[in-house]
């Protein structure tokens, strides 16, 4: 870890583990961007030669300067709005003189050991000891404005968290009308994007598409991350597989709208950005006011999707996600959803415990339908007191349930509020629309204003009762819908383009009060299933419900797309009934399981009806879960295939970080007649080559022969949705 500062040639370069990221200031005093790549040398740094094009037409330069201090060329660390860099920019504000022309200057620049936070918003950390960071002053010339780039560099990782604050430091009020995180320039477009694609109950499966001349990317305008892409790129080289090759990413600490925009430029530069989505981003900033952007992660290795899956898995466990549940094998639970719906009452809630508790898991957490009078999903969110014509005592229940050695856990979903609901009678101005005109429902409900300081107070006040009274021990906190007529009553005209942004800021909030209210209290993310699966949320919660689809088959491709950047004990995955509710495809019970330990782990069907067999089943897994979620969590993960999961056969791997042991699972989705792949050899990633390893506690081999040539998968391939496991185990020679 290291941030080396070269005067003569104002040069700047940030030294992660392994590699090197360099920028120096150019004679027009524009921060231009090097390098980022493999560890280069910091001396004899005079760059002034590496150059796109010295004389080319149509490329405007400052007064004074040549071709060559042309701001439409050449890789830049932070592009402004309007003078003359004409690819996508990451930076504009308007000044009270109506202009929105912005420069980005170099002023100055500052190194200090640790990082600062970012207030009210999630950000990565580190002891002072070991993160350092990089700050340097941006002036727009326009204003007097200053725009700093924080950069922070870890000493265990090759991950660089950065962000921007602009401080208004002009005696003027401007408006940021847009501020990205992190753009990242490159001198070619030899590249892929590769990004999450889906739509509810089918998150996060991965595209891959090169780039080309113009502009590619995906928005997102709906207040929350969303089912349809996730707040993240990468760029990998084209031929860039699971173990070779370059992959560049980036993933936002941010759950509401965002923007990604990659730009080819017509001299095939490259251009990444990613940040608030500025089509619903506005801001205004007083003479001394400050504002500053969520955090964003840029992550890369040489080596391929694996490696680079591998530096954000170990990036998020330990800078980002805060939860003391981290680390811990979580409570194995039974969720009522898909067992009940809505029809439940306390006795049918007491026979799913009193069942999951003689079968050996650990918490039982009751969904949707609890309060008001909610026996669909119309009425009554945002009333968050019970139901009594359902449950009659609520706290004698969780006693009981807890005197059957089960912990309890419940829903809310606590941003949303219904029209038939008590809450909306005492306060429709609390929703987001614009009074007096049309607004939209989803699944006939509305948001409420989260940016509003009263709605925090009142939803921190019901839960934190609710919560404490009843002996809550984790809550599943869901999010049905996304924003629309994005409109505050609390806010004046000029300030309405920060209504979506405060959203966010108060989701954020809420979850810091309870937290520090209820430190233990474990906190799973949901948003009809996986709809705001990112990294500024697992700032709050170390897990976040996966999918709403639940069918095993579909959940590899899922969970598998998911691990581009997520580790797998921040994906919710249940084991469920069949014909699944999703999709009507019965596979077995044993699949499910084995798919199912990729992620959290847990039930969601009614174990009263299971079959003594299933019982049976459920108990093995229940020792399976307990046997292996150490080595799930803890261990490095390795897919070995490509294409994230979207292939019928799947290999993918977990492997203690000392090498001690191991478990591969083999999947395959779909057979056919004379499957030549029914006689699979699954190699054992990343073990030591030279030493002994039991295999399924059966017969031993070598690290190496493991490795290399594999286990002999014996004919598990026979059949749909059939899988195999393979654990090895170091023991002495
Ligand atoms: C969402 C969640 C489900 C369930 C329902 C309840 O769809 O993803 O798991 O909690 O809401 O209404």
């Amino acid at each position: 870890m290291n941030i080396i500062y070269n005067e003569e040639n104002r040069a700047f370069f940030l030294e992660t583990s392994n590699y090197s990221y360099v920028m120096f200031v150019d004679k027009a005093d524009s921060l231009r961007h090097l390098y980022y790549g493999k560890k280069i040398d910091h001396r004899n740094s005079d760059f002034s030669t590496y150059q796109m094009a010295t004389d080319l037409s149509f490329a405007p330069y400052p007064e004074n300067f040549g071709c060559l201090e042309s701001l439409s060329i050449n890789p830049r660390e932070f592009s402004a709005f309007g003078s003359g860099d004409y690819r996508v920019n990451a930076c504009r504000i308007a000044k009270e003189n109506g202009t929105e022309v912005t420069s980005c200057h170099y002023k100055s620049y500052e190194i200090f050991d640790g990082k600062k936070e970012i207030k009210g918003l999630p950000s990565s950390f580190a002891d002072t000891q070991k993160c350092r960071t990089l700050a340097i002053t941006l002036e727009d010339r326009f204003s007097g404005v200053e725009i700093i780039l924080y950069y922070t560099v870890f000493v265990d990782s090759d991950v660089i968290a950065r962000s921007v604050k602009v401080v208004n430091s002009s005696n003027q009020t401007v408006q940021i009308k847009n501020l990205m995180s992190l753009q990242l320039d490159f001198f070619h477009s030899n590249f892929d994007m590769v990004y999450h694609c889906g739509i509810w109950a089918n998150e996060r499966h991965v595209n891959r598409v090169g780039i080309k001349q113009g502009i590619q990317g995906f928005k997102n305008s709906r207040g929350s991350s969303g089912h349809q892409h996730n707040p993240s790129f990468v760029l990998a080289s084209p031929s860039a597989t699971e173990n070779c090759g370059d992959v560049y990413g980036a993933m936002l600490l941010y759950s509401g709208s965002y923007s990604v925009e990659i730009e080819v430029s017509e001299l095939s530069e490259t251009r990444a950005l990613i940040g608030i989505n500025p089509e619903l981003f506005s801001w205004e900033l007083k003479s001394g006011d400050e504002f500053h952007t969520p955090e964003a992660l840029l992550i890369y290795s040489e080596k391929g999707f694996t490696d680079f899956s591998q530096k954000s898995h170990n990036f998020l466990m330990e800078h980002v996600i805060r939860s003391p549940w981290k680390h811990k094998k979580r409570p194995l639970l039974i969720n009522n959803w898909e067992a009940t719906y809505f029809k439940f009452n306390d006795e049918k809630i007491c026979d799913l415990a009193k069942e999951a508790a003689d079968l050996g898991i650990e918490m039982l957490v009751l969904d949707d339908g609890w309060f008001g009078h909610r026996n669909d999903d119309k009425t009554s969110l945002g009333d968050w007191f019970v139901d009594t014509t359902k449950i009659k005592n609520f706290k004698a229940m969780v006693q009981k349930i807890n005197s059957f050695g089960l912990k309890f856990g419940l829903w809310f979903e606590p941003e949303m509020i219904s029209v038939d609901s008590e809450l909306y009678k005492n306060h429709p101005d609390w929703v987001l629309c614009v009074p007096n005109y049309p607004r939209s429902l989803g699944r006939t409900q509305l948001v409420l204003d989260m940016g509003r300081k009263e709605v925090v107070d009142y939803l921190f006040d019901s839960m934190s009762l609710m919560i404490a009274e009843n002996n809550i021990e984790y809550i599943k906190w869901d999010m049905n819908r996304n924003l629309t007529e994005i409109f505050s009553s609390k806010l004046p005209a000029n300030r309405q383009g920060e209504v979506a942004h405060r959203y966010v800021l108060g989701v954020y909030e809420l979850h810091e009060r309870l937290l520090t209210r209820f430190p233990n209290l474990l906190i799973e993310g949901c948003s009809g299933g996986g709809g705001r699966f990112d990294a500024g949320m697992l700032y709050y919660v170390p897990q976040i419900w996966c999918s709403d689809d639940s069918d095993a088959y579909e959940r590899i491709a899922i969970q598998l797309g998911t691990s581009l950047f997520y580790p797998a004990s921040t994906m919710g995955a249940h084991i469920s009934a069949c014909p699944n509710h999703q999709t009507r495809r019965s596979v077995s019970f044993e699949f499910r399981g084995a798919v199912a330990l990729g992620g959290t782990f847990g039930y969601e069907l009614d174990i009263t009806k299971c079959s003594d067999e299933e019982k049976a089943e459920i108990r093995n897994q229940v020792a399976m879960y307990h046997k292996f979620n150490d080595l799930v969590r803890e261990g490095n993960f390795y897919r070995m295939n490509e294409n994230f999961g979207e292939e019928s056969i799947n290999s993918y791997a977990y492997v203690a970080k000392d090498k001690s042991e191991a478990l591969v699972i083999l999947t395959q989705k779909i057979n056919v007649p004379c499957n030549k792949q029914q006689i699979q050899f699954v190699r054992v990633p990343d073990i030591d080559d030279d030493a002994l390893y039991e295999v399924n506690g059966e017969y031993t081999l070598y690290g190496s022969t493991l490795k290399n040539l594999g286990i002999s998968s014996e004919r598990t391939l026979f059949g749909h949705a059939t899988f195999g496991m393979y654990h090895v185990v170091k023991v002495d020679k």
